[in-house]
């Protein structure tokens, strides 16, 4: 496995297996990697004859109250984790190298990005869809792989990839939690002990959410309302939004009658957690 920080050594690298006919998969990542990118990366393996891991803190996402400074970096732990499951390339850039002096070309949606994570992050998926857009163009894969468990990003870069005619597979994987059902995410690394026992609430609440609609309630009040008081019996958690809404539009319903995304983002002290269901 490489690890390469210029965009020139991933062209290079993607065009020699090119020439050999190969199909190549991306997995854009944060980085600081557990087991739900790990899966990412499995999925990718299975999937496609090489794999690129890109490693990259994007600044452009990130609010400037937002932890871009404090993300946890660790390159050398990440890459083991990455030859372990069999990636071929990792491409960690520096941000000069994505982002020149003179950089002014973003992409931005004028749908789906101004509810759920959008309404208090107003600026974070336009630095999604303009990070992706140009791994997209730097890798060219056949099929770049990502979590559900940031659905809205999911179904913002789904609807870009068809809105640019980009010719690549979007493929969504399954939220991977821990045994207790915490969702895994690098930030639950900010928890203190008492935190991550109170963090639980938010997967309690997925769950009781999930079954209420599996069981035929299609009061989306009613499920959100369930849900809220679970939250809300937890003195450590503040809800940022808890919203059921359409997976076409990102626009909150009322009455479950199509494919919805429920999520939620909640601070447990000052960390900000999400979780979801899709159903
Ligand atoms: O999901 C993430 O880790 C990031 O938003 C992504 C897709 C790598 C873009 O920076």
């Amino acid at each position: 496995m490489q690890v390469v920080h210029t965009i020139k050594e991933v062209r290079e690298t993607v065009k020699e297996w090119r020439k050999e006919g190969l199909s190549v998969a991306l997995v854009p990542t944060m980085g600081y990697l557990h087991e739900g990118h790990l899966s990412l990366m499995k999925a990718a393996k299975a999937g496609n004859d090489k794999v690129v891991v890109s490693v990259f803190v994007n600044p452009t996402q990130f609010g400037p109250n937002e932890d871009f400074e404090s993300y946890p970096r660790d390159l050398d732990r990440d890459a083991s984790l990455c030859e372990n499951v069999g990636v071929d390339l990792v491409f960690n850039p520096e941000p000069s190298e994505m982002y020149h002096d003179d950089f002014s070309s973003f992409v931005d949606m004028n749908t789906l990005t101004g509810n759920l994570c959008g309404k208090t992050r107003p600026i974070h998926f336009r630095g999604v869809c303009t990070v992706v857009s140009k791994l997209f163009h730097i890798v060219k894969p056949d099929r770049a792989y990502f979590g559900q468990k940031d659905a809205q990003q999911l179904l913002v870069i789904k609807h870009m990839v068809e809105d640019l005619n980009e010719d690549i597979e979007i493929v969504g994987c399954p939220i991977v939690r821990e045994e207790d059902g915490l969702a895994k995410s690098s930030r639950n690394t900010y928890l203190s002990p008492e935190e991550r026992q109170a963090a639980l609430v938010l997967s309690k609440a997925v769950f009781a959410g999930e079954k209420l609609v599996k069981e035929g309630e299609k009061d989306a009040n009613k499920v959100l309302s369930e849900m809220r008081a679970i939250i809300e019996s937890e003195p450590l958690a503040k809800i940022d939004y808890v919203q059921m809404v359409s997976q076409k539009n990102i626009e909150d319903v009322e009455v479950i009658d199509g494919p919805v995304l429920c999520a939620m983002a909640v601070y447990i002290g000052k960390t900000r957690l999400i979780d979801n269901f899709m159903i």
